[in-house]
């Protein structure tokens, strides 16, 4: 399975914070925001991750990831020119995917609950359709939605609908078959001009290819959208960081622990940046791992 960032947009809810840099680099506690989304494809077990961002933004997220040997991945940089829309990372990223499945987050999704790893893990790899992971909102109209029948099947998907047909919003993750490229580059824009990703889930809904899992209570889907949702992510991030001596979205940690790096490189990584808590953190869990 092949996986793709997509870390393009403006971040206009947030300026002027993005006025310079891109919204997927800016912190969120004590690490860029990209290393959230990495995480969750480095614990789905994929290695071969291409990132798409704006042809202003690129050379920063390259400074900042490389060409990930250091944590075990290849990563690949593309452009988008403008934000033509989710679903238009399928065709920025054919070759990339070639005929493989592929597992596409957005750059600004923050995922954390008990067992995820477990998720990912069952549900990553061979797909056959697409995988979808909704989770329950008080504010549906915002997001994707979907609505289920009584036994949780799918049955349709819309995106922002003004009266929602359930609370199930549908988060930035999704698992798709080698056809989602086919699906992406027929559909049209939508009235706003983009390739709508719920239009691409709509058609494997139809199909009756589509599976949604929820992501269920105890679980937090972090919004990064606007100052105040950023900052209650970041204390979110801190509270439970500093309350359980552990870390989240340590990319370093995930790589040695998924076995893509061995103890060794990890310690050298946290030494590079053994100035900071993090840096040393990383150097920490790599000598624990050794024993
Ligand atoms: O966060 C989950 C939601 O993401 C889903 O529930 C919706 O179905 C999906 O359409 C999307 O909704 P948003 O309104 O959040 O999409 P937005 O336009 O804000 O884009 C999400 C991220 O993707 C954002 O960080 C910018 C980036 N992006 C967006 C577009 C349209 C790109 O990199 N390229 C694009 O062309």
């Amino acid at each position: 399975m092949k996986g793709i960032i997509l870390a393009g947009g403006s971040g206009t809810r947030l300026y002027p914070i993005t006025l310079a840099v891109s919204k997927q680099l800016i912190p969120v506690g004590d690490k860029p925001m990209i290393y959230y989304p990495l995480s969750v494809l480095m614990l789905a077990g994929v290695r071969e991750i291409l990132i798409i961002a704006t042809p202003a933004d690129l050379p920063q997220f390259r400074r900042l990831l490389g060409d990930g040997s250091h944590l075990g991945l290849e990563i690949d940089y593309a452009e988008q020119a403008h934000p033509g829309g989710l679903a238009e990372a399928f065709i920025i990223g054919a070759d990339h995917i070639g005929s493989d499945s592929v597992a596409l987050v957005l750059g600004d999704n923050i995922f954390h609950g008990h067992r995820f790893s477990d998720v990912l893990a069952e549900n990553a790899g061979e797909v056959d359709g697409c995988v979808l992971f909704g989770y329950a909102v008080h504010d549906p109209h915002r997001y994707g939605v979907g609505e289920t029948d009584a036994e949780g099947r799918l049955l349709s998907v819309e995106e922002k609908p003004a009266r929602p047909k359930s609370n199930r919003a549908i988060t930035g993750l999704y698992f798709y078959d080698n056809e989602v490229i086919n699906i992406a580059k027929n559909i049209a824009p939508s009235p706003r001009g983009e390739l709508e990703i719920s239009e691409v889930n709509q058609v494997y809904v139809e199909r009756g290819k589509a599976r949604l899992i929820d992501l269920g209570r105890g679980f937090a889907w972090l919004d990064t959208g606007t100052p105040e949702s950023l900052h209650e992510a970041t204390q979110y991030v801190s509270t439970l960081e500093h309350r359980q001596g552990i870390r989240i979205a340590c990319v370093e940690e995930v790589a040695l622990r998924m076995g893509f790096i061995d103890a060794e490189a990890c310690h050298a990584r946290g030494e590079r940046i053994a100035k900071s808590d993090y840096g040393r953190y990383v150097m920490a869990i790599a000598r624990e791992f050794v024993g």
